[in-house]
């Protein structure tokens, strides 16, 4: 059911429990689609929320976006409503499983693959109110090198960019990285191997991205886990529920849970990795900070 007022949300009970920290964000990214991000998103979420962070969800597939179906929830409005001025961020929040917000994209909407600066502004000046009650803000970008893909991948503290065994998101992967380098200047990224046979796969497929990367882009990418192939993700996806709730004990809900816990030891970021972060730090962090 989602929030009706950002007085609701300050006011939910579950939300008093923050470090005190300002809210890390991260961009969950792929040069090719359907390699996992949704599912990556989903279930990291419930992962951090079990170590007691509060999560927030933004569905930044903006156009294309499932992230609800995913989890089974059904939202009234979308963030296509917040950009055409009817609604704002507060207004279509939804409590999903386990606790985690999510901010629902509109799907078919083929306008809203390329946001205005005016609409990246309002976004950003909105996710501020609604993360400053957050401990992690997971944006699911969508795939590709659209811009807003890679508006939103430069934004965050941190970029996951999620590839799977095949050849063609290993490419697909290095154009993302390629963009976003010469773009926005980012110099590191951090990869995580999904759907991998074996943890020795999950090593190869990395390896050969990262010597591409560094030989042709001279950027750092660093290996932060595989998640294996499981036959249960496709289950949870077929009962719309993240697999760490339906699915607890499934191999690779395990991998979710070691993620969430090296997750909340990354130490903060301390320059901004890319040239428009500056810009999205004024906008997420309150002046007194
Ligand atoms: N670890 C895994 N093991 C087995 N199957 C998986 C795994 N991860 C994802 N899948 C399968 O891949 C499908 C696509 O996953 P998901 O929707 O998360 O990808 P995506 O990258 O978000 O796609 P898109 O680019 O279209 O948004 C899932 O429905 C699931 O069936
Ligand atoms: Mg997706």
């Amino acid at each position: 059911m989602p929030f009706g007022t950002r007085r609701s949300l300050l006011m939910s009970e579950d939300l008093s429990r923050g470090d005190g920290l300002s809210t890390r964000v991260i961009a969950v990214s792929s040069g090719k689609g359907g390699v996992g991000k949704s599912n990556v998103v989903a279930n990291l979420a419930v992962a951090l929320t079990r170590v007691g962070k509060r999560v927030l969800i933004l569905d930044a597939d903006l156009g294309l976006g499932n992230l609800d179906v995913l989890l089974g929830l059904v939202p009234q409005h979308t963030i296509e409503d917040v950009l055409r001025g009817t609604h704002t961020l507060d207004e279509i929040v939804l409590s999903g499983p386990a606790g985690i917000h999510v901010l629902p994209a509109s799907s078919g909407v083929a306008r809203l693959t390329a946001l205005t600066e005016a609409q990246q502004v309002m976004i950003q000046e909105q996710l501020a109110q609604l993360t400053s009650e957050m401990d992690v803000l997971l944006i699911d970008t969508g795939a590709g090198i659209s811009p807003n893909v890679t508006f939103f991948a430069s934004a965050a503290d941190e970029t996951i960019i999620v590839v799977s065994p095949e050849p063609t998101s290993l490419t697909d992967a290095y154009a993302l990285i390629k963009v976003l380098a010469r773009q926005y200047r980012e110099r590191r990224f951090k990869v995580l191997v999904n759907q991998a046979k074996s943890p020795r796969e999950a090593a190869e497929v990395f390896g050969k991205l990262d010597v591409a990367v560094d030989h042709f882009l001279h950027v750092a990418v660093e290996l932060i886990g595989a998640i294996p192939y499981d036959d249960y993700v496709h289950l949870a996806v077929m009962q719309q529920k993240a697999l760490c709730e339906l699915f607890p004990d499934a191999p690779a809900a395990q991998a979710f849970r070691r993620l969430a816990h090296q997750v909340i030891q990354w130490p903060r970021p301390g320059l901004p990795k890319s040239s428009i972060q500056l810009v999205w730090q004024r906008a997420v962090t309150p002046a007194s900070n």
